[in-house]
């Protein structure tokens, strides 16, 4: 079986101390293979956004080993760890919202900034992105003037534009319309089938749960099921 692109072996994470202290995550091992999408369900509070937070790099666990295409992200320094994020994960989180006053075309460019390369470049590979979603014309737009699903459209952008390797979704689709909803999973489907990004989504939506090669089922920071990869799956990966 070819190497996970994401490995978390028995993570834990709790929040407060003493009295007031939480076990958010209480022993989280799974696995998330290249080019397979992956939904994280569960009930409010059940630990998904923690889980998700903690797979991609956004806060370490308190124990519990994450490896990303086997590098074990716990013994790589702060510097290494925001490369690595940068470089291999997109974003498309409703809290990470685009800057309102920037046009779309510089929310867009944000992780080339952060990578460090040279404005003619940013520009290139920020028009190809937002062509790709058909927002070219939105470029010189302020982020405020876009509709809902312009904006999570925006939003995609901005996460491809490093062509990132894995791609994290915290209900993707939660503030938008149904109609506009599956434009977005469309969307976000496409990149799976037709790029090789693996797709790690949270989510309430039963359908979207369902569009997932796989589900793992979160109760009170447990795994309590978790679909196996299927053969015609492994054949197609192997
Ligand atoms: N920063 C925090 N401080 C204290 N408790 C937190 C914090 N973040 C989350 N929690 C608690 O941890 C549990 C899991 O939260 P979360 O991962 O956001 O769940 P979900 O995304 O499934 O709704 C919840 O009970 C929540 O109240
Ligand atoms: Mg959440």
């Amino acid at each position: 079986m070819p190497q996970p692109v994401l490995d978390a072996r028995s993570i834990h994470k709790s929040y407060g101390r003493g009295e007031s202290r939480f076990d958010a995550l209480r022993g989280v091992s799974l696995e998330a293979h290249a080019g397979e999408s992956l939904a994280i369900v569960g009930k409010s509070g059940s630990g998904k956004s923690t889980l998700m937070h903690i797979l991609a790099l956004l806060d370490a666990p308190d124990s519990g080993a994450l490896r990303i295409r086997g590098t074990d992200a716990g013994e790589l320094r702060r510097s290494e760890v925001q490369r690595l994020r940068n470089e291999e994960f997109g974003f498309v989180f409703q809290q990470f919202f685009l800057t309102p006053d920037a046009t779309v075309l510089e929310n867009v460019m944000l992780p080339l900034v952060i990578a460090g390369l040279g404005r003619r470049e940013r520009v290139e590979r920020a028009m190809a992105a937002l062509r790709s979603l058909e927002l070219d014309d939105k470029a010189g737009n302020r982020a405020t003037d876009l509709s809902g699903g312009q904006k999570q459209r925006a939003v995609i952008a901005r996460a491809l534009v490093n062509e990132p390797s894995v791609i994290f979704a915290d209900e993707p689709t939660g503030n938008l319309d149904s109609a506009t909803g599956l434009i977005v999973e469309d969307i976000l489907f496409g990149l799976v089938r037709e790029r090789g990004i693996t797709l790690v989504v949270v989510t309430h939506d039963d359908d979207l749960a369902a569009r997932c090669d796989r589900r793992v089922h979160l109760r009170d920071g447990l795994v309590v099921a978790a679909d196996a990869r299927t053969d015609a799956l492994e054949a197609v990966l192997a």
